[in-house]
């Protein structure tokens, strides 16, 4: 029987696939469980016991905790568990991961996949082709849940670490002063912390790591724009010492897998800085408690093994939430729970392409544009390409229009001075009297800001401004710069680049674009491969 809850086939690639109410949904689930199942009561409504729903447990990379609570989830939930061998598979013979998956989805009527893999991305990925292909067969789509992808996200670790900071503060949710401290460059946990913070009203993030190591910029402004204070500091010492400690302490593990050469030599000094000591107890603020999404060091963990025994230690009760908080999210993507659910309707963001705008013609006593000396008759001229920037990078604009449009028509080029004393680049074409739809939104995306002038009989007769699209997609020119990202075509998982436009933020003027499917942002000039 297929349930049909309000979460039900919910992909989970990034904690804000589950908007906010959502997820104190889940907290709010997930306590009810863990106190139900611990006082013995009745937990029979968290239980979807359908052996025909099957829970596919995919894991491309190393994985304990992850694994084995959703191993367990699964298993409370009653549902059919499949855990994939992904070590001995059809990989090996360079299968991809949306062939494997489509044969998987077959075995089960309704099925869940839980994947953790290098590619960033791939949960976002497969929802889009899997999501399709169960459509067109008419069956339910498969929900995808991200156990980690590469440096990006673990969604999933967010909500338990979410769960189990709300427990330390007695579920109020008014204000939350921590410090993430450890690798903040490659670890994903503390990436999704960036969202999975927003359910407080008062953000106080103290980062405590050395340079190399240190949260990855964006990630830091996302932080500021979301309102929250962000210090920094290069060492536990340094942040003691500066007084204002947090009493909630998030520590991570170096990710020596993921650094380069260059990193990993320096990597014991770097560990020093963040190993706590013990003539650092004294320092910290009354009730204070520490988290590690673990697994830690055997030699030369960054919390050491004195620390285990003292009230501090938060570790191990947090990752038993991974439990209950992952039977919840498996409860509501299979459809089971919801039913009581009454917060906001969650609405995936829609995009309109209005990148075209008419723009007044003015009329001029003289024929305005050339090619070569001659006056155009008839046809069409893009102006004001790149309008205001270095002539160089104007030539390049210029430069990159022509090829991208192959344009091999008789036409002139230049660039010229706008009535501001500003440069812009001009490109005459007598020959063209209409650009198609597809051209139009290529230019628009190439060179944004230009005018589209339509010429007949010497004068401009219309005058179109294009605006930078806000989604730019199914063009064979354009690909994810993050050679991780699984739209990379390194990897030929088949998948379309898409990229989401993103406002600057206060002060810059910068427009950037996200690839839909690792979230990299990328300058506009650098989606294109031309
Ligand atoms: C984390 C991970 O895999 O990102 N572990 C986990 O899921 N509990 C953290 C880590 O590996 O350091």
């Amino acid at each position: 029987m297929v349930r049909n809850g309000p979460f039900k086939g919910r992909t989970v690639a990034v904690v804000n696939d589950l908007g906010a109410d959502e997820q104190l949904y889940l907290y709010r689930k997930a306590r009810e469980l863990k106190e139900a199942a611990l006082a013995g009561r009745d937990v029979s409504g968290f239980r979807l016991d359908e052996r025909d729903y099957q829970v596919y447990l995919i894991f491309m990379d190393d994985s304990t905790r992850t694994r084995e609570s959703f191993r367990n989830a699964a298993g409370f939930l009653g549902s059919r568990v499949n855990v994939f061998d992904a070590a001995t598979s059809s990989f090996n013979k360079n299968e991809s991961i949306a062939d494997t998956i489509k044969m998987l989805a077959g075995y089960a009527e309704d099925s869940a996949f839980v994947i953790r893999s290098k590619l960033e991305g791939v949960c976002r990925g497969l929802e889009g082709t899997i999501g399709r292909f169960a459509e067109q067969a008419g069956r339910p789509r498969p929900a995808f849940v991200n156990a980690g992808d590469g440096k990006h996200e673990h969604p999933t670790q967010e909500f338990l670490d979410e769960f189990s900071f709300l427990e330390q503060l007695d579920w109020k949710r008014d204000r939350i002063h921590l410090a993430l401290t450890g690798d903040l460059y490659h670890g994903r946990t503390v990436h999704s912390k960036v969202d999975g913070l927003g359910i407080y009203k008062e953000v106080t993030v103290d980062l405590v790591a050395p340079e190399l190591l240190g949260m990855p910029a964006h990630y830091v402004e996302k932080m500021r724009r979301k309102g929250y204070e962000v210090r920094l500091y290069e060492s536990i010492d340094e942040y003691l010492a500066a007084g204002k400690v947090a009493p909630i302490w998030y520590f991570t593990r170096l990710q020596l897998e993921r650094m380069g050469d260059a990193v990993l030599e320096k990597a014991d000094s770097l560990r020093g800085a963040l190993t706590f000591r013990r003539d650092q107890l004294g320092r910290l603020p009354e009730g204070a408690r520490f988290y590690h999404p673990l697994p830690r060091d055997r030699a030369k963990p960054t919390n050491p093994q004195f620390l285990d025994e003292l009230p501090l230690n938060g570790w191990d009760a947090q990752s038993a939430n991974g439990y209950w908080t992952r039977i919840v999210l498996l409860g509501m993507v299979s459809g089971l729970l919801g039913a009581d659910y009454q917060g906001a309707r969650y609405a995936p963001e829609s995009y309109e392409d209005d990148f075209v705008k008419e723009a007044p013609v003015e009329l001029h006593s003289k024929p305005e544009y050339k090619v070569g000396i001659k006056p155009v008759e008839e046809g069409i001229v893009i102006d004001h390409i790149a309008s205001g920037r270095p002539i160089g990078e104007i030539w390049d604009y210029v430069d990159a229009a022509r090829r991208i449009l192959s344009l091999n028509v008789r036409s002139s080029h230049g660039v010229y001075h706008t009535n501001s004393g500003d440069f812009k680049g001009i490109i005459s074409l007598p020959d063209v009297t209409s650009f198609g739809e597809r051209d139009l939104k290529k230019l628009a995306a190439i060179a944004p800001g230009c005018t589209l002038n339509l010429i007949r009989g010497h004068r401009v007769v219309k005058k179109y401004r294009l605006q930078m699209p806000p989604r730019i997609y199914s063009f064979d020119e354009i690909s994810c710069k993050n050679p991780a990202c699984v739209s990379a075509p390194a990897h030929q998982e088949g998948l379309s680049p898409e990229f989401l436009r993103k406002a600057p933020a206060a002060g810059e003027s910068a427009t950037t674009f996200v690839c839909k499917y690792c979230e990299k942002e990328h300058a506009f000039r650098e989606i294109w491969d031309v």
